[in-house]
């Protein structure tokens, strides 16, 4: 396979690892990953606005421009001949000698790899649903960056597998913030309910393009955040991200316990992404 390294695609297996990446050492970077339809990066300029923005408030340096990095993207695809997948960059500090303390305007390091994805495995949770883990949100207080460090989303995952669910749902005292990768939506008589776009989530593309056709659609939509005992509640359950669409929350397991139905307003909403796409 080819693997981005600065602004080059390169073969595998010749990117030198420094020990001294600040990626490395404190998680110091920042990552993106996009979703590729029939060989074209989906939503390409939103990921890498949040890019920009993720970059922004680490004050972390943007090597190259948006159009060269939307040319390496588009490389990564062609060269790994992916139809359908996902692309990954990263962009790290880069390397310096081991101190908390860093200098402003360092060399990033940026990397990147494609991997093919089998759309079936997407279409089969969205028509199935997926059962989620209801667990205590123990991140830090800057999820709206999309930052390397994903320690707490790794924990709440691996939480939510041993209990047999795809997905973990997070709360903070109480509040339902997120899952570890991806954005909770609730529906309650029609309306749509999702946390607002605050430090305490990452305000996710997929999330924002919802919002948006439920808003073309007349369908409501209130961003507020809403409480472990509405998702209790509420009529239907779905998640959002990159590489899950939008699929349907069939179970809640954990310290509470839930089932629900695939509702019609998360199967229009379904449709009405699909139709994005093309
Ligand atoms: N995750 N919240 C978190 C914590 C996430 O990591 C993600 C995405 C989302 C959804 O964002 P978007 O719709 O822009 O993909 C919300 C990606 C897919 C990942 O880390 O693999």
């Amino acid at each position: 396979s080819y693997v981005l390294y600065h602004d080059q695609i390169i073969k595998n297996g010749s990117i030198p690892v420094d020990p001294e990446d600040r990626g490395y050492l404190f998680g110091d970077g920042i990552y993106e990953v996009v979703f590729v339809y029939d060989k074209k990066p989906f939503a390409f300029h939103e990921h890498f606005a949040r890019f920009e923005q993720s970059a922004e408030k680490l004050e972390l340096a943007m090597p190259y421009d948006l159009p060269t990095f939307k040319k390496l993207t588009e490389e990564l695809i062609s060269k790994n001949n992916i139809v359908n997948g996902m692309v990954y960059i990263q962009m790290t500090r880069g390397v310096a000698p081991r101190n908390h303390l860093y200098e402003r305007n360092m060399q990033s390091v940026v990397t990147g790899f494609a991997k093919s994805v089998s759309l079936d495995s997407i279409v089969a949770s969205q028509s199935s649903g997926i059962a989620t883990y209801l667990t205590e949100d123990i991140r830090w207080l800057r999820c709206d960056i999309k930052s390397l460090n994903l320690l707490g989303n790794v924990m709440a995952k691996r939480k939510a597998a041993d209990f047999d669910c795809q997905e973990a749902i997070q709360h903070r005292d109480g509040t339902v913030t997120e899952g570890s990768s991806s954005n909770v939506f609730i529906v309650k008589n029609g309306t749509l309910k999702t946390h607002p776009s605050t430090n305490l989530i990452l305000n996710g593309i997929t999330r924002q393009i919802v919002i948006k056709i439920a808003q073309e659609n007349d369908i409501a939509v209130i961003e507020e955040a809403f409480s472990v005992d509405e998702l209790l509640k509420a009529d239907e359950v779905f998640i959002t991200s990159t590489t899950m669409e939008v699929t349907p929350v069939t179970n809640l397991v954990g310290s509470e316990n839930q089932t629900y139905k695939i509702g019609p307003v998360t199967t229009k909403l379904q449709d009405y992404f699909k139709k994005q796409i093309k």
